[in-house]
C-alpha cells in the first residue's frame, strides 16, 4: 500500500462491502489545496460554460420538481461560492477530471488505491464532478447509471440509500434513464422511507453504495461541497448498453419485456443497435429534452438570480 494513502482508514471488511453496501470511509481530500476555498475559487472563474451546470430550487415552499438552469454571468469564482452560500442552488462542475490535469491525476490516485485495497476492483472509465451547493438544497430520489460514490469536501450532508431492487428501482427505470437521461423522474412514495439508510457526511468522510441503488441528498444547513464519482467497470458498461438498447427498443418501436443478458448474440445485437439509434436525431432530441437556461447569478445581490429573458 502506498504511504500517503487518500483512504486514511480502510477496515478489512470495506474490502468486502465494496460495492455490494452501503459504505462510508475516511478520506483526506479535504486537505488538498485542490479543494481549498482558494483552489475551488480559482477552479470556478475558469470553468469552461460547456462544462457546468447551475441549477436554482426555487424559492423555499415551491413545488418539489421546479428547477431552473443557469450561468454564472460575470461573477468570480468566490463571488460564485458567497453567492450559493446565500441562495438556494448548487452549482455542479462537471467533468473535473478532462478540465484540469491535477484533478485527473488526484482521481487516478483514488481508483489505483481501490484497485488494491478491493481485489477484482477496476473501472477504466470514471469521471468527477465537484458539487457546490447550498445550505437548503437537496438532491431528490434518483439513481444512477455509473457506479458512484460521493465524497465530502465541506460542510455536513445527510444521503438517504435505499435497496438497489423493486420497487425501489426496476429495470424500466433504469431503462428510461438511459434514453432521457433525466435521473430524477423516478417514481416515489413517502413509506420509501422506512426501507432507506441514512448516512450522515462530514468532511473528509465518503460515500459508496451498490450499482444503481437510489438515493437522495440533503444539505445540513451548511454550504457543501462534495466530489461525485462516477466510475464504469466493464459490467456496468455492458449493462448501461442493456438499459440504452432496450429503453429505445420500447419507447422507439414499443417493445417490451426484453432480456437483460450481458453476453452472448442478443447483447451484441442490442450493442450494434444502440451505438447506431444514440446517433440518431430522435434519440438526441430525447435526451437534451427540457433543459433550457433562463437565469444567471445577480451580481448586485449574491444569493439572487435575474430571469434572463427580463434581462433581455
Ligand atoms: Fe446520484
Amino acid at each position: 500500500m502506498r504511504s500517503d494513502p487518500i483512504f486514511t482508514s480502510w477496515p478489512q471488511k470495506a474490502s468486502a462491502l465494496w460495492e455490494n453496501q452501503p459504505l462510508r470511509l475516511e478520506h483526506r481530500l479535504h486537505q488538498l489545496p485542490l479543494f481549498s476555498m482558494d483552489g475551488l475559487a480559482d477552479l470556478i472563474s475558469r470553468y469552461p460554460r460547456a462544462n457546468y451546470s447551475l441549477v436554482h430550487m426555487g424559492a423555499k415552499g415551491e413545488s418539489k420538481r421546479f428547477w431552473r438552469e443557469g450561468e454564472i454571468g460575470s461573477l468570480g469564482g468566490r463571488q460564485v461560492i458567497d453567492a450559493i452560500a446565500n441562495g438556494r442552488m448548487w452549482l455542479n462542475l462537471r467533468d473535473i477530471t478532462s478540465a484540469d490535469r491535477a484533478y485527473k491525476d488526484m482521481l487516478d490516485e483514488v481508483f489505483a488505491e481501490l484497485s488494491e485495497r478491493v481485489p477484482g476492483f477496476s473501472a477504466p472509465t470514471r469521471t468527477a464532478g465537484i458539487l457546490i451547493s447550498s445550505p437548503s438544497a437537496q438532491v431528490y430520489y434518483h439513481t444512477d447509471l455509473p457506479g458512484q460514490c460521493l465524497w465530502q469536501i465541506a460542510g455536513r450532508k445527510r444521503v438517504h440509500v435505499y435497496p438497489a431492487a423493486a420497487p425501489f428501482v426496476t429495470p424500466r427505470h433504469l431503462e428510461d434513464i438511459a434514453v432521457n437521461d433525466i435521473e430524477v423522474s423516478m417514481p416515489y412514495a413517502d413509506w420509501y422511507e422506512e426501507h432507506a439508510v441514512p448516512y450522515d457526511l462530514e468532511p473528509g468522510q465518503m460515500l459508496a453504495w451498490p450499482l444503481n441503488a437510489p438515493h437522495r441528498v440533503e444539505n445540513l444547513d451548511t454550504l457543501n461541497v462534495s466530489m461525485t464519482v462516477s466510475y464504469v467497470t466493464e459490467e456496468i458498461r455492458r449493462l448501461q448498453t442493456i438499459n440504452l438498447a432496450n429503453g429505445l427498443l420500447r419507447h422507439r418501436f414499443g417493445m417490451d419485456g426484453l432480456g437483460r443478458q450481458t453476453g452472448g448474440a442478443s447483447f451484441w445485437a442490442k450493442a450494434v443497435f444502440q451505438k447506431v439509434m444514440r446517433q440518431t436525431s430522435w434519440a438526441k432530441k430525447k435526451r437534451t429534452e427540457g433543459r433550457t437556461v433562463d437565469f444567471r447569478l445577480d451580481d448586485q445581490h449574491l444569493g439572487g438570480i435575474v430571469d434572463l429573458k427580463a434581462a433581455a
